[in-house]
C-alpha cells in the first residue's frame, strides 16, 4: 500500500554529509525557495561527526544524529537521502523502508544485484516512494540527443559509442578514499561511475540483451578496475560500445564523449550536462553545431512537455542535480510518478554485474530480463 503524499513542510534527513550529501542539501534549499509547502533538512548523520555538524549548521534547527540508525528511527522525518559509500546503502535503505521513510538512494544502489533486489522488495512492501540518483537522465545534452535519435527521420540506429573518463576518484573533488577500498565499493569505474552510462544507454535505446566486457586493473586494489571496455547488444538489434576509464590526470575534469550513428544522422558531444552538440544529417554535406543556448532551449521545451511539474525550476535547468531532487520532491507531493524509480537502479546494476561476469569468464553474457 502506498503512503499518502506530503502536503505540508517536508522534513528531510541526510545520511552521509560528504560530496554528494552536501550537493543534495544545496539543491533542497534551491527547491524550497522555488516551491510552496516548505522543505527543511531536519537531521544529518555521518560517521564523521565534524562533517555532520558542518552540514547541519547550514539549516536552522537541524539535528546531528549519532548514527544512520538513529536518524532513520526519527518519527518526525518524511524522507531520507542516502549519500554514504556504496556498502552502507543496503542496510540504511531497508531500515528506512521498514520505518516508512521515503528514500532517495544514491547510485550504485548496492554491493550486488541481489542486495539491490532485497532493497527494492523492502520498498515495495512498505509502499514508500523511492528514487535512484541516476542524474544523467536530467542532462540537457543527453535529453536533446535522445529526442533527436528517436525522430523517424534519423532512420534505424546503427551504433552508439560512449567514452567516460574520470580522474581516479580518491583525489581532486573526491577527497575521500573509499572508492579504492573493495569492502566499501561495489567495484571500480564500471559500477561506481559508468553505472550512469549503462542506465543512460538503456534509457535512450531500450533494453540490452547481451554484454561482452573486458576490464583491467592498474591501481592494485582487488576488484577495483580502472578500465572497462563493454560491447552492448541491444534488444533492438544494434550494438554499442562503452569505454570506462579512471586515469591519473588530476587536472583533467570528468569527461564523456558520446556519439550516435543512425542511418541518416550523426550526433556527438563532449559534454555530459550542458554544452553544444555536433550534428550531421543525411541530406547535408557538412556538420553543424547546435550551440549550448540552442540545446538549452530545446531541453526546456522537452522537459516542460514531459515533466511540467519542473516549471518552477526554469532558472535551474542547467543543474541536473537540482532537477533530480525537484522531481523526487514533486513525486513526494503527489504531483507525478517517481522517475527514475528505484527499479531503474536495479536494472542498471544488473547490466554492470553482467559486464563483470563477462569479464571474469571472458565470454559474452546474456542479460536476464
Ligand atoms: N550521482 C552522482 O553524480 C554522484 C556523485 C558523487 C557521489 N555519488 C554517490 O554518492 C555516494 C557518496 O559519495 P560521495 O562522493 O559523497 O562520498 P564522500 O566520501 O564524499 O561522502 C560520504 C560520506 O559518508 C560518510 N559515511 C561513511 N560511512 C558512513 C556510515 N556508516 N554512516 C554515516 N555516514 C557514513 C563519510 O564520513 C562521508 O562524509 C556514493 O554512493 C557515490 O557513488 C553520486
Amino acid at each position: 500500500m502506498s503512503k499518502p503524499s506530503i502536503t505540508g513542510r517536508l522534513r528531510a534527513g541526510i545520511i552521509g554529509a560528504g560530496l554528494i550529501g552536501r550537493a543534495h542539501s544545496l539543491m533542497l534549499r534551491r527547491i524550497a525557495e522555488r516551491t510552496s509547502g516548505g522543505i527543511v533538512v531536519a537531521a544529518v548523520a555521518d560517521s564523521n561527526r565534524e562533517a555532520a555538524h558542518d552540514l547541519a549548521a547550514r539549516w536552522t534547527g537541524a539535528r546531528v544524529m549519532n548514527s544512520a540508525e538513529e536518524l532513520i528511527a526519527d518519527d518526525t522525518l518524511d524522507a531520507i537521502w542516502i549519500c554514504t559509500p556504496t556498502a552502507n546503502h543496503r542496510d540504511a535503505c531497508i531500515a528506512a523502508a521498514r520505518a516508512g521513510k521515503h528514500i532517495f538512494c544514491e547510485k550504485p544502489l548496492a554491493m550486488s544485484v541481489a542486495d539491490a533486489r532485497e532493497m527494492a522488495a523492502a520498498i515495495r512492501s512498505s509502499g514508500v516512494v523511492s528514487q535512484v540518483g541516476l542524474v544523467l537522465r536530467f542532462s540537457p545534452v543527453y535529453t536533446v540527443i535522445r529526442a533527436m535519435v528517436s525522430e523517424k527521420s534519423a532512420g534505424a540506429l546503427l551504433t552508439a559509442t560512449m567514452r567516460d573518463d574520470q580522474d581516479f576518484p580518491t583525489r581532486g573533488v573526491h577527497n575521500s578514499a573509499w572508492r579504492n577500498n573493495p569492502s566499501l565499493t561495489a567495484g571500480g569505474t564500471l559500477i561506481e561511475h559508468s553505472v550512469h552510462d549503462f542506465d543512460l544507454m538503456t534509457w535512450m535505446f531500450g533494453p540490452v540483451r547481451r554484454v561482452y566486457c573486458r576490464t583491467r586493473n592498474l591501481n592494485g586494489a582487488r576488484g577495483v578496475e580502472d578500465f572497462g571496455a563493454t560491447e552492448l547488444e541491444f534488444a533492438a538489434g544494434f550494438h554499442g560500445q562503452l569505454t570506462s576509464i579512471w586515469h591519473r590526470m588530476i587536472g583533467r575534469p570528468s569527461n564523456r564523449r558520446f556519439e550516435v550513428f543512425a542511418e541518416n544522422l550523426f550526433v556527438a558531444s563532449d559534454h555530459d550536462s550542458t554544452g553544444s552538440i555536433l550534428v550531421q544529417r543525411g541530406d547535408s554535406a557538412g556538420e553543424e553545431i547546435i550551440s549550448e543556448d540552442q540545446v538549452m532551449a530545446r531541453f526546456s521545451e522537452i522537459v516542460l512537455g514531459e515533466r511540467p511539474y519542473l516549471s518552477p525550476f526554469k532558472d535551474s535547468f542547467a543543474i541536473p542535480y537540482a532537477l533530480e531532487d525537484a522531481a523526487f520532491v514533486a513525486a513526494l507531493r503527489g504531483q507525478c510518478a517517481v522517475d527514475p524509480a528505484f527499479e531503474e537502479g536495479v536494472k542498471a546494476q544488473q547490466l554492470v554485474e553482467a559486464a563483470y561476469e563477462s569479464s571474469r569468464r571472458a565470454m559474452p553474457i546474456d542479460v536476464q530480463s
